[in-house]
């Protein structure tokens, strides 16, 4: 069921929004050679609770941390652990979420440690772009797959591919909600994109093969192949005439 907001409850869900923008900044300036990923992970946490909001990954479906830390061949669901120290070459990509007001926020980003090469630093600018590609075609009036479509078409473009298993989704007063929004699809097809949504767009994307698969902790996904993977989110409210960027530092 998709559940479509008011401007008022957009304006309460940009809170929990900022908040979680806020998080992702200070977590991806720790990245550094040397730091351990627990340690990134509760820097966002208490930038969360110190801001009065929840880490809302945090216990969900039994998740165990406020962040999802991935590097260089790990997708999405990294664990952060302190035994994972952040070496310089290493690309990381930190999920995280905040809720406060009754609604959620939603992002992610991929940085860089130290000096990495020049392949994976063109991976992480080709999915940066692929979200904003991605956002640009989500308008109320259009459909899903425009938004596939738009982030497929210039991921493979450059030669990467997209990640099939996990998508993104809508997003309000649960972290997941109705309609899954993939990256990858067609122009015209899927879902029309209604005023009120408010959606989770967020392009995973592999150096390699599109395919992945999960370890045995029962969360990290990693590439098949074992090469590179970088992932964006924003979290974003759709209107009438425009479409707003929630998870944004202003
Ligand atoms: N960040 C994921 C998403 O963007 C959700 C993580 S699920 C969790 O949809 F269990 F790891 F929290
Ligand atoms: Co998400």
């Amino acid at each position: 069921m998709i559940v479509l907001k008011t401007n008022r409850e957009f304006e309460l869900m940009r809170e929990a929004c900022r908040i979680s923008a806020g998080a992702l900044k200070v977590a991806g300036e720790a990245v550094e050679p040397g730091v351990s990923t627990a340690q990134i992970d509760k820097i966002a946490y208490d930038y969360i609770v110190k801001h009065g909001a929840k880490p809302n990954f945090l216990n969900y479906a039994g998740y165990p941390a406020t962040a999802c830390i991935s590097v260089n061949n790990q997708v999405i669901h990294g664990i952060p652990s302190k035994d994972r120290i952040i070496k310089a070459g290493d690309i990381v990509s930190i999920d995280l979420g905040a809720e406060i007001n009754g609604f959620n926020g939603d992002n992610a980003a991929t940085f860089a440690a130290g000096d990495i090469s020049p392949q994976a630093q063109r991976l992480c600018d080709v999915t940066k772009e692929c979200l904003y590609r991605g956002i640009s075609a989500c308008v109320a009036g259009g459909r899903i797959g425009d938004i596939g479509y738009a982030v497929q078409s210039y991921a493979e473009a450059n030669g990467f591919s997209v990640v099939r298993d996990f998508v993104g989704h809508g997003v309000g007063r649960k972290l997941h909600e109705d309609p899954s929004v993939p990256n990858f699809g067609k122009q015209g097809r899927g879902i029309r994109i209604m005023p009120g949504m408010s959606l989770a767009i967020e392009p995973m994307i592999n150096e390699g093969d599109y395919g992945v698969r999960q370890l045995s902790d029962g969360w990290t996904v990693v590439t098949r192949d074992g090469k590179l993977s970088a992932h964006f989110e924003h979290t974003v409210a759709v209107t009438t005439d425009s479409t707003v960027i929630l998870t944004k530092l202003d």
